[in-house]
């Protein structure tokens, strides 16, 4: 039995109509410092508990109520969370049942990806701030949707792109910015993951006992149940998920765009992608992609591997900040600066720095969202950024899943230039009954 201290100290590696109405929009739009923050996770097997972990570590949180299409999940969560805490969350099975709750505050948002967007857009519609996992919703449309909402319901919305919180990465962003490297040409980034594969191929199944597999599926086209497409590995099918893309390099790209003088979505994508590993893998997305992003500072040049796992600097995944002086290499256990020789002067341009030992910024992240919530600040990560992120992962997936080796992206239409294809793919399909939110 684990208890509380312990619990906390783990580490995280582990519509059918939505309309509510006017009476559950009870938010607490300013929460006394004594007062207690009750929040609720949806979506409990891996990242999300993460996460909610992180939040019980701060003394003025309490977790009311878990949420889980997958019994075997949920019971399992309660339980700790009750020997850890002594309090017993509630239990539910649909969001927005949850939603009506009107002692709850915030929601934490760890589904697979095709459901952040509704459930999102429902928790603003009922007063509760949201902490949502990365990226931030499963296409372009849908971002613009949770913008939308966080603002039109005024609510604080943190995107899990914790990386911002991460002392790593922030020391490397004031260098960066500060113009000690001298002028940034490139922002190269990789991402080598031997997952990236996705699971062998297997036959479809039974659906395991307590998974209510239709409301997995939700707004995703129907599907029979194979372990392949279900926990985990989902983020394998773009019915759900973006691949290593989506999954890696929004993070990634996420820190390129933070050194940027006026962060903005990509206007011009050149992808390469393909599949080069013949294993008898199960997957839609691709295990190869090379991408540039030409922005108005610099370059940023991406490179991923699904099914390797190593990379530059004996890395697996990392960002080299290319500047005159020198480049700054960084991951999530620290950085180092690697000085251009000056010749004339017979010396380095810069001087060499290494900053090792970081590992974990999600709780820093957390601790950020629920000061904000307090506060009503703008968090680390609001959507508007969060959206940028994502939309450096899904153009060029959708430049590789229509084949466009170049894709403009006009802003300001929200479309794509002359690429009726790619167009297609800038909103989901919901399944009914599901409905897209209007906003
Ligand atoms: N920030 C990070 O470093 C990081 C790391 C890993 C994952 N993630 C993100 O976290 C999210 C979850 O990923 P994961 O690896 O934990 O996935 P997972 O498959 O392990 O867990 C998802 C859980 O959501 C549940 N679920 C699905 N639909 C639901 C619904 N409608 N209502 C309630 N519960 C539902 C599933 O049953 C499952 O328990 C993804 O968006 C992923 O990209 C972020």
């Amino acid at each position: 039995m684990l208890d509380r201290r312990h619990f906390l100290k783990s580490s995280t590696t582990l519509a059918a109509g939505l309309y509510l109405s006017p009476a559950l929009l009870q938010a607490r739009n300013k929460i006394a410092a004594s007062d207690k923050i009750r929040v609720a996770l949806i979506g409990a097997n891996n990242m999300g508990f993460g996460i909610l972990r992180h939040h019980l570590a701060l003394p003025e949180v309490d977790c009311v109520a878990i949420c889980d299409v997958d019994q075997n999940v949920l019971e399992r969560r309660i339980s700790e969370v009750e020997t850890a805490t002594g309090k017993k969350p509630e239990a539910y099975s649909d969001f927005r049942k949850l939603l009506e709750k009107t002692d709850l505050d915030a929601v934490i948002i760890g589904t697979p990806d095709h459901w952040h967007c509704m459930i999102a857009v429902a928790a603003c519609q009922a007063g509760k701030d949201v902490y949502v996992e990365k990226p931030m919703a499963n296409t372009i449309g849908e971002c613009d949707l949770m913008v939308n909402a966080k603002n039109r319901y005024q609510r604080i919305m943190q995107v899990g792109q914790q990386q911002r919180s991460g002392q790593a990465f922030i020391e490397s962003r004031d260098l960066v910015k500060s113009g000690y490297l001298g002028k940034i040409r490139k922002v190269n980034i990789w991402s080598n993951f031997n997952y990236g594969l996705g699971n062998l191929v297997k036959p479809p199944q039974e659906i395991p006992e307590g998974v209510n597999y239709d409301f997995w599926l939700g707004p995703a086209p129907q599907r029979d149940f194979n372990p392949n497409r279900f926990h985990g590995s989902w983020r394998h099918f773009w019915d759900y998920g973006g691949g290593l893309m989506s999954d890696w390099g929004v993070h990634l790209l996420d820190m390129a765009i933070w050194v940027e003088e006026q962060p903005a979505v990509p206007s011009r994508v050149l992808t390469y992608a393909a599949n080069v590993n013949m294993e008898n893998r199960d997957r839609d997305t691709f295990d190869t992609m090379n991408v540039l992003y030409p922005k108005k500072d610099f370059l940023i040049n991406y490179d991923m591997n699904g099914g390797l796992q190593t990379g530059p600097y004996g890395k697996p995944y990392g960002i080299g900040y290319v500047a005159e002086k020198g480049t700054l290499v960084v991951n999530r256990g620290g950085y180092e600066i690697y000085p251009e020789w000056d010749g004339e002067a017979k010396a380095p341009k810069i001087e060499a720095k290494k900053l090792e030992g970081m590992k974990e910024s999600h709780n820093a992240h957390v601790a950020n969202f629920v000061e904000c919530i307090k506060t009503r600040n703008q968090p680390i990560c609001p959507p508007e950024d969060g959206r940028i992120a994502a939309l450096h992962a899904h153009i060029p997936n959708i430049a590789a899943r229509v084949g466009a080796e170049e894709l403009i992206w006009e802003e300001e239409k929200r479309t794509f230039k002359g690429n009726m294809a790619a167009n297609e793919l800038i909103w989901p399909n919901y399944r009914e009954p599901w409905v897209l939110p209007k906003l």
